[in-house]
């Protein structure tokens, strides 16, 4: 653990200084960072964290990987670009490849933005122009980003939609099936109660065939890290088959192996029509995707939409070496494994202290509900002392759901077992100090 354990608070210098940037952006901490390595980050002040929050699981092999770091300095040298309006590009045309080699058929054609948002935006557009139809459906506690069709399906929290109304209209929020919070763990309960509230949804307000999108994170993520039963996506397909509805899968934050396989879709054996993709991608650089089938892109049409900026050659080349890093080093496979050693070891904690009320997976994308015992209600307080805690020791997790009741916890793909054994031991002392 040696130098992970901090003595002191973290460095705030630059907190001091930073009178001129916009006070609107939330920040998880006040810290001054000066620099990455591995699964290190360093304060100004040259104190190291362990990083499992990776910038908001953007940075999934760490911090200057060697072989993501020559790529991008090999680009930059080469053609910063952007050429997306202008022609083609070797990177934009090889990742474009491998990203589609990545997806099940029929999904072999990908559009490059540069955010989350952008990808939602086009999946959004994509689904209202081929369909000629006008309703988009999006579940209670979702995230997809902050745009305005973006905040248009996101309720994951008041403070996303307030004093931006009006909003996209015909858009119909549905519960989405929170097993642990609203069904008592039990999944099929869960499943079966969120179908039936959709299913009502579409005989009483909007009818399904007016609907050209349902769009959902497969794990939500800022909504409190709550996976979708398996059989509740596939019944979603089904509907979707049903109703001629393109359904997209909103893997922002779940793709590239976070949740385990290469997509959290997968898990429930469905594909998608359109598959919204960005964090990840080019391991800390902007960049993002729509991926769907080819016939979907053309049946959208030839300049349909568009991008300055997206598939930027030098994001390309950096989302080419994690593409090919994640292949040659058997990232998935290590990343499942290290999903089970820290979910045991969080489970092995929550036997022992009954203020954690559940841990939930899967694979690298793990959840910390933290509760009062007395009412089993989300406590918050908690979470944000417990994560503050760990900073001190020198741990990085971050929070999420509507209370921030739940310790996210986004370790890179290719953590060992021994930085994993760190942030349980340093997790487990902050809850025991907090
Ligand atoms: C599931 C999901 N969708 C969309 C977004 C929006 O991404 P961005 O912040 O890059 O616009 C996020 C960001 O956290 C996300 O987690």
């Amino acid at each position: 653990m040696d130098e992970a354990v901090a003595t002191a608070s973290p460095d705030t210098s630059l907190a001091d200084r930073a009178g001129s940037l916009s006070p609107v952006l939330g920040r998880y901490y006040e810290t001054s960072w000066s620099h990455g390595a591995g699964h290190r980050l360093y304060d100004t002040a040259g104190r190291a964290y362990l990083d499992f929050a990776n910038g908001i699981a953007c940075t999934i092999l760490g911090h200057a990987h060697p072989r993501v770091s020559a790529a991008i300095h090999a680009q930059v040298d080469r053609l910063i670009g952007p050429t997306g309006a202008i022609g083609y590009a070797e990177p934009v045309v090889e990742l474009a490849r491998l990203v589609a080699g990545t997806l099940p058929d029929p999904l072999d054609t990908v559009f490059f933005l540069n955010s989350g948002s952008e990808a939602i935006e086009a999946a959004l557009k994509m689904a209202r122009r081929v369909t000629g139809r006008p309703a988009l459906i999006a579940f209670e506690g979702g995230f997809h980003g902050r745009t305005y069709g973006a905040a248009s399906v996101t309720t994951s929290s008041l403070n996303y939609r307030v004093g931006y109304e009006p909003l996209l209209p015909s858009v119909y929020i549905t519960p989405f099936p929170r097993v642990f919070r609203d069904f008592g763990g039990d999944e099929e309960a869960a499943t079966r109660t969120c179908l039936e509230h959709l299913r009502r949804l579409t005989s009483t307000t909007v009818p399904a065939d007016a609907v050209a999108g349902i769009v959902i994170e497969p794990v939500q993520g800022e909504g409190g890290y709550f996976p979708a039963p398996a059989a509740f996506l596939r019944g979603l397909r089904e509907f979707c088959d049903e109703h001629g509805i393109v359904l997209i899968a909103d893997e922002v934050q779940t793709g590239y192996g976070r949740t385990g396989p290469m997509w959290a879709f997968e898990d429930a054996g469905i594909v998608p029509d359109a598959v919204a993709m960005a964090k990840a991608m080019a391991n800390g650089l902007p960049l993002s995707a729509l991926a769907t089938s080819r016939e979907l892109q053309e049946r959208w049409g030839k300049s349909a939409h568009g991008s300055t900026y997206g598939g930027n050659p030098v994001a390309c080349a950096a989302g080419v070496a994690v593409l090919e890093t994640i292949h040659d080093e058997g990232l998935l496979d290590n990343a499942a494994r290290r999903g089970e050693q820290l979910t045991g070891g969080l489970r092995a904690l929550m036997a022992e202290d009954d203020r954690i009320g559940d841990v939930r997976g899967p694979g690298l994308m793990i959840g910390v509900e933290l509760v009062d015992p007395s009412t089993g209600a989300p406590d918050g307080a908690l979470a944000e002392a417990v994560k503050t805690r760990s900073l001190d020791l020198g741990l990085l997790v971050l929070t999420c759901g509507p209370q921030h009741q739940v310790i996210r916890w986004i370790a890179p793909l290719n953590a060992t077992p021994a930085e994993v054994s760190e942030g349980l031991e340093l997790f487990g002392e902050a809850l025991r100090t907090v």
